[in-house]
């Protein structure tokens, strides 16, 4: 650590000195400065004065640093040269052990870090952008606050100006904002003038490791008051704690009243602690540079100022991220260095050591289930992709990951070997990735030299680790919310409807779940001359249910849709549903296909959370049963199994969103979107919520044979034909029966399949 000895004294700043008005209040019983009235020193109650007391002095009290990020404690230093100001030490009381006033505080709960810049109408689109943009997404929250109206704010800033247009009225607006909306909101505010570069991760690291009970005043110090002291200058900027803001808060109306007639040459409270900062003159980022990369005072500055423009911040900022990445690196080389020295004490010694260090090893398999398959790869060709293909041209991302570790292995190898090789081409590739591990590749390369023609080969291990996982909070969901089951009803889909009604009533209905069943007649027959209502078997069975149960009327509720377009999309569906639901309601979109379950219905209220996430399970499909059975009966549920059905990765027409949601995304919708009618498409454009999508062996379906339309979307009528031919049986089940029907004549075979299916 070092201490700042920069003393040399200039102008208060106007701005400084308005904020300072205000937080004076709160150090005024000791520095006997302004804001010292009689009512004022009335109101601190003798525990309020052993907080600030304790703040003020010494050593045991400062707050809890638990790591040394560079802060430089001018209190310690007073202690050893006494200052005139200091109180009698006779006045000390015991100390006490100050607990933060609500458990939320002391759980954290509050958020981390607010700042306040000051800014202008005329810097706001220069220096505000800048300072925004090198800054505000490291902390919890900015706000800029500006005197006189803006015109055009910058887009993605919250600026806040005040009709006064006096300059120096500004931090004491600011502060009366402040303890209006977000007076209880942080653990720490810090100010700072739109001329004060930061670096803001070091700023957030720094207060995420001071306890929060302390009260921290804390900021650059190169202002002096004419007591001899040093001052935390705005222009650095100040960092305070909840506790002193609510302090200066408890004080801000008298100090509003009295600011206009107050004494222009007060000075600020004095920095109760000083974090690494750097002043510089008449900066010039391409000048200076070079002498301040040798200063270690400037290597290690979390704050610089002032800026004389825009360009400098981002120069500047770029100059502190290469810093940091070069750092960073350092470390990682230290890291590996620890672990190899370190390995040879850990059983196994050396040889224990996987390769590459720091990347877990890879799982040693159980069983024969459980080894990870390697997939064979050309330049031009992917075998055994998956369980469904041999061979598949390399196209779209998996081309772009072949080319680039392809160009990654000879760069290396070239690099390694002095540049003699002119070019690689590869003779097998494999990869396989891991879960824990990243994705692994093994190539066999054949090296040409340069101007030789014989080639030199080459086997190259590489890996792509997983980058760090991420935690993504999430809002508490529970498993009482009310679900609004949707189940669009077609004609052909008529047969399937007492099989799932029946599955219903009995799984769902009788079991009181919170859950409403919607079934919407699709009546596509208004062209049609037929009178005959074809849903009205279904409505008697309805009526039916809910007789036979006594159950609410309500709770199974049939509405009919008229349409005279050929198919009909889930959002016509869904925009159907609209009118009749409440606006933040729960909706799961279903099938007739589906078993409904309580077990089902409780994954759609886990994983869908309002404003944050939507559900498209994979869901499971039984195989076509007289095919995939070879004893009789038949069982009538859907069973879970390699032989039985499969997890179909091409079926989106389950889901689960909010209306809210459903209606905000829409909103962004195209023409053509719509017209291909894919709502998880749409989810997925929209971005702004995350699109829960695994395998739901909660939802099971019955097999049915999906009606492809051939004069629609081609891409849709190719996705609806591999479904119904993957949904049949499995490929060794279909095997067998090409093969078992081998005797009799083989079209005769193959014709026999079709019909089946
Ligand atoms: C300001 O910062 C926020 C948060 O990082 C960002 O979303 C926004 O686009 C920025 N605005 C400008 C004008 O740079
Ligand atoms: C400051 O950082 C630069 C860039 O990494 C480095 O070259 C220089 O040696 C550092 N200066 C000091 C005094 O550490
Ligand atoms: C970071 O390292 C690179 C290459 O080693 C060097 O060119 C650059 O100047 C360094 N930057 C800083 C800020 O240290
Ligand atoms: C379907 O439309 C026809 C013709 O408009 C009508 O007669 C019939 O009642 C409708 N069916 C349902 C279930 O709404
Ligand atoms: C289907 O018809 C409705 C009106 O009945 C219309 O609003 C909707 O846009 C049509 N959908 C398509 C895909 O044509």
């Amino acid at each position: 650590m070092f201490r700042v000895s920069q003393f040399k004294p200039i102008l208060p700043i106007l701005l400084g000195t308005c904020l300072g008005i205000a937080l004076n209040m709160m150090f005024a019983p000791f520095l006997e400065e302004m804001c010292d009235t009689p009512q004022i020193s009335q109101e601190h109650d003798s525990d309020n004065l052993i907080k600030l007391r304790e703040t003020m002095s010494v050593d045991e009290k400062k707050p809890v640093i638990e790591k040394d990020i560079g802060i430089v404690d001018t209190a310690r230093r007073e202690n050893l040269l006494p200052v005139t100001k200091q109180p009698p030490k006779t006045q000390k009381p015991k100390k006490k052990i100050v607990r933060p006033r609500f458990a939320s505080t002391e759980l954290g709960i509050r958020e981390k870090l607010f700042i306040g810049v000051m800014t202008s109408p005329n810097t706001i689109n220069s220096f505000g952008v800048a300072v925004n943009k090198t800054m505000a997404h490291y902390v919890t929250k900015t706000v800029f606050f500006s005197v006189a109206k803006l015109g055009n704010t910058p887009s993605g800033m919250a600026v806040i100006s005040f009709a006064d247009h006096h300059v120096k009225h500004l931090p004491l607006h600011m502060l009366k904002y402040i303890s209006d909306h977000y007076a209880h909101t942080y653990d720490y505010y810090m100010f700072m003038t739109d001329r004060t570069y930061i670096r803001a991760e070091k700023i957030f690291e720094l207060v995420s490791h001071i306890s929060v009970s302390q009260d921290v005043y804390m900021g650059s110090s190169d202002l002096q008051n004419n007591e001899g002291s040093n001052v935390c200058s705005l222009e650095g900027g100040i960092i305070i704690s909840q506790s002193v803001m609510a302090k200066i808060l408890s004080q801000l109306d008298w100090c509003l009243k009295n600011a206009h007639s107050s004494n222009p040459s007060l000075t600020m409270a004095k920095c109760d602690k000083v974090y690494r900062h750097y002043k510089v003159d008449d900066f010039d980022f391409d000048d200076d540079i070079e002498t301040l990369r040798n200063d270690g005072r400037f290597n290690a500055s979390v704050s610089i100022y002032p800026m004389p423009d825009d360009l400098s911040i981002y120069k500047i900022h770029r100059y502190y991220c290469q810093l940091e990445l070069n750092l960073t690196r350092q470390e990682i080389e230290k890291a590996k260095e620890n672990i190899v020295h370190l390995s040879q004490f850990a059983p196994g010694g050396r040889d224990s050591l996987t390769w590459p260090v720091g990347v877990p090893e890879s799982v040693q398999p159980t069983s024969r289930f459980d080894v990870i398959r390697w997939t064979y790869f050309t330049e031009t060709h992917i075998y055994f992709d998956d369980d469904f293909t041999n061979v598949q041209k390399l196209r779209g991302v998996d081309k772009e990951d072949v080319q680039e570790i392809l160009q990654t292995a000879f760069e290396r190898i070239n690099q390694q070997y002095g540049f003699i090789f002119s070019q690689a081409g590869l003779v097998n590739g494999y990869r396989r990735f891991e879960p824990i591990r990243g994705m692994e590749y093994i190539l066999d390369l054949e090296f040409r030299k340069k101007n030789r023609r014989d080639l030199v080969p080459k086997r190259v291990h590489l890996i792509r680790p997983l980058g760090k996982v991420e935690i993504i909070p999430m809002p508490y969901v529970t498993e009482n919310t009310h679900v609004h089951l949707v189940i669009p009803l077609q004609e052909e889909e008529l047969d399937e409807f007492p099989k799932f009604l029946d599955g219903y009533v009995k799984n769902v209905l009788e079991k009181n779940d919170n859950t409403r069943l919607y079934v919407l007649f699709i009546n596509q027959s208004i062209n049609k001359r037929d009178k005959k209502d074809v849903f009205a078997v279904a409505k008697n069975t309805i009526d039916f249910y809910i007789k036979k149960t006594n159950s609410d009327a309500t709770k199974i509720v049939w509405k009919s849709y008229q349409t005279s377009n050929k198919t009909v999309t889930l959002f016509d569906v869904t925009d159907r549903m609209l009118k009749d639901l409440p606006s933040d309601g729960l909706l799961a979109l279903g099938t007739t296909a589906m078993e409904a379950e309580q077990d089902y219905l409780n994954r759609v209220r886990m994983n869908t959370i309002k404003k944050h996430q939507v559900f498209f399970p994979i869901s499971y499909w039984q195989y076509k049963q007289n095919l995939a059975y070879e004893k009789l009966p038949l069982p009538n549920e859907v069973e879970i199994g390699q032989k039985y059905g499969h997890f179909d990765v091409l079926s989106y027409e389950h889901s689960s969103f909010y209306l809210s949601d459903y209606v905000a995304a829409r909103k962004k919708l195209t023409l053509k979107d719509l017209s291909e009618g894919n709502v998880f498409d749409m989810f997925v454009r929209y971005k702004d919520l995350n699109i829960f999508r695994a395998a739901e062996p909660a939802l099971k379906c019955r097999w049915r044979k999906l009606t492809c339309v051939s004069d629609g979307n081609a891409d849709q009528n190719t996705e609806c034909l591999t479904r119904n031919a993957q949904g049949l049986a499995s490929r060794s089940q279909m095997a067998k029966l090409i093969f078992e029907h081998s005797d009799e004549d083989e079209t005769a075979a193959r014709k026999k399949l079709k019909l089946v299916s």
